[in-house]
């Protein structure tokens, strides 16, 4: 297993690009195999997730080339999703995207087919997208009561439309249910609790499929072929977050990330920040399918605050570097209705307070969140990421503000979302001391 050792430093001031976003790059690739020609995508993210989608289309018989940069600049040729039965087990890896998404896909096609997991997406609930997908027509047999990896998928050619009223806000299911509403005839809903992130319905209004929203309603009419267009992938906000925590809790801290997806359903993380007393600007310069820009931070004292209800979903996957934040901050600060953590890459409430803990920061943990008391000094720690990407970064960031050292096992599952986020750590931590 390999390790990351962290020591804290002293001041902390970068100018930094990172990766193309993780959500927009698995449709980039989707969608244009989905669409009736070549599509080129520049700031693709070439990591573990992103690969196994690519891996999964192309066992489909779907041509993507690689044109240079990195693996980051790609060219899809969209097949109109006539796609050829693979030969085997489609294996997703770590990649919940991957595994929801193709498997709303795979609902439409006219033969089985099988998808697979590592051990950890093998223990996430599956029958979030089963249930929809099998209302429209297919068939899902997965493990267990929550329909667990692996799937067997047997598809139709022409599926049902639905109104679904999801229990759930998740940007997965409602997009699995979309790609499938693309083979029904007729007009399909999806409602959600509250509005998850949107990068589906804009890739797809991009591509000149129209769906549209109304309310926390997303509409979609079946038998439209998404048509090929050049598509620009964003610098992944998630991945800035870890970065933009760093400097804001640390006075005199200066921070410049351009090129960055700033897609409102997705910045949450920039507001609470704010919230908590970061000086944070950001300047959106382009939208074209998703606003992109640039976010300065100063580092400035935080204090604690409250996260919750429908701001949950704009920030679900930064929770663990917030909780991070909040321990850096005055005060505390309570998180709730944030049960969703439970089922991601590991239970992220148990993970985030176990880790907390053992740095010497009290935290009272809920079914539903967690709560922090902020503002000790930091220890250094062993902290186990338990193979899940977001909080071995989160840790590695803490690290950079705990008296001693914090050695964070298990770091290559980094590699799922940020590749070269261990070298631009180790830059920093060069620069800084
Ligand atoms: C994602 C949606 C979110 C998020 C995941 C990526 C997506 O999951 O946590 O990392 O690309 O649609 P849910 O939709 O399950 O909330």
């Amino acid at each position: 297993m390999a390790e990351l050792r962290v020591k804290k430093v002293k001041d902390f001031s970068a100018e930094l690009k990172v990766p193309g976003d993780k959500s927009i790059s698995h449709r980039s690739l989707m969608f244009g195999a989905l669409s009736n020609g070549p599509c080129e995508i520049t700031g693709f993210l070439a990591s573990e997730d992103c690969l196994a989608t690519m891996e999964a289309l192309s066992s489909m018989g779907v041509e993507i080339e690689r044109l240079g940069d990195n693996g980051t600049h790609i060219r899809v040729h969209g097949c109109r999703g006539e796609f050829k039965k693979p030969e085997k087990p489609i294996d997703c890896g770590n990649s919940g995207t991957t595994m929801r998404l193709m498997a709303g896909i795979l609902a439409g096609q006219p033969f089985e087919s099988t998808l697979t997991g590592d051990e950890s997406l093998s223990k996430r609930p599956m029958n979030r997208v089963a249930v929809p997908l099998e209302r429209m027509g297919a068939r899902i047999k997965g493990q267990g009561d929550r329909v667990m990896a692996p799937l067997v998928i047997t598809g139709r050619e022409k599926l049902t439309p639905i109104h679904y009223d999801s229990p759930v806000a998740s940007a997965q299911i409602k997009s699995a249910i979309m790609l499938a509403a693309l083979k029904a005839d007729g007009k399909t809903t999806i409602t959600e609790p509250h509005p998850s992130r949107d990068h589906t319905e804009r890739m797809l209004n991009y591509l000149l499929v129209k769906n549209i929203r109304e309310g926390d309603t997303v509409s979609i009419w079946g038998g439209q072929t998404p048509e090929s267009r050049d598509i620009v992938v964003p610098g992944d906000i998630s991945s800035a977050a870890f970065w933009i925590v760093a400097a804001a809790a640390r006075k005199g801290a200066r921070l410049l990330i351009d090129n960055v997806g700033l897609n409102p359903t997705r910045i949450g993380v920039l507001s609470v920040m704010i919230r908590m007393g970061a000086k944070i600007i950001e300047r959106i310069d382009e939208s074209g399918c998703e606003p992109m820009g640039s976010i300065e931070v100063v580092g400035d004292g935080l204090r604690g605050t409250e996260i919750g209800g429908s701001e949950i979903p704009t920030l679900i996957d930064e929770i663990p570097i917030l909780a991070v934040a909040a321990a850096l901050a005055e005060g505390k600060t309570v998180i709730k209705d944030a049960q969703e953590l439970r089922v991601k890459e590991s239970d992220r409430i148990s993970a985030v307070a176990e880790s907390l803990r053992r740095m010497g920061v009290p935290v009272d943990e809920f079914a539903d969140g967690m709560e922090i008391t902020g503002g000790q000094k930091l220890k250094g720690a062993e902290i186990n990421s338990l193979g899940d990407h977001r909080i071995a970064m989160s840790f590695a960031i803490a690290g950079l503000f705990a008296e001693g050292e914090t050695v964070i096992k298990g770091v290559e599952c980094i590699e799922t979302s940020y590749p070269g986020f261990i070298r631009e750590l180790k830059q920093l931590q060069a620069m800084s001391r």
